[in-house]
């Protein structure tokens, strides 16, 4: 029974994020190559979801906020493109423009 719940959990969820990317592929423009959350599950969440390596984690507000404070919006988007320390040049995303890079530090910010 509890396997039965979680499985239907689970394939709702699945249904939930599919139609979030069919609407929000619809709404996005053809130039894009893929939604932010997308890009973000694709290439950034191996470290920031668990924090592997050190990495801040998203949904870390206070983290992310006080770094964009002390470095600035600017730097962070500099950081990734061309790596740090344990993060790999351009986080994992070839085709990331830095307004992209923006958005997903906005992302994990949240
Ligand atoms: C292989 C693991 C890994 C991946 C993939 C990764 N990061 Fe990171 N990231 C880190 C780690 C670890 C740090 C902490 C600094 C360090 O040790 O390199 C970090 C730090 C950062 C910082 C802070 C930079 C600064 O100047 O302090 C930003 C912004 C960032 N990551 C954004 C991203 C974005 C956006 C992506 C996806 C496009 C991404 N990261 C993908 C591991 C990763």
């Amino acid at each position: 029974m509890r396997l039965f719940t979680k499985t239907i959990a689970k394939t709702s969820r699945t249904l939930a994020a599919s139609i979030a990317t069919i609407v929000l592929s619809g709404l996005m423009s053809s130039t894009m190559a893929a939604d932010i959350p997308t890009t973000y599950e694709n290439s950034c969440a191996a470290c920031h979801n668990s924090g592997a390596l050190g990495a801040i984690k998203k949904g870390d507000s206070a983290a992310w906020n006080k770094l964009k404070q002390q470095k600035g919006m600017s730097a962070l988007v500099n950081s990734v493109k061309s790596g740090m320390i344990q993060m790999p040049a351009g986080g994992l995303c070839s085709d990331c423009s830095d307004e992209d890079y923006r958005k997903l530090i906005d992302y994990m910010s949240e």
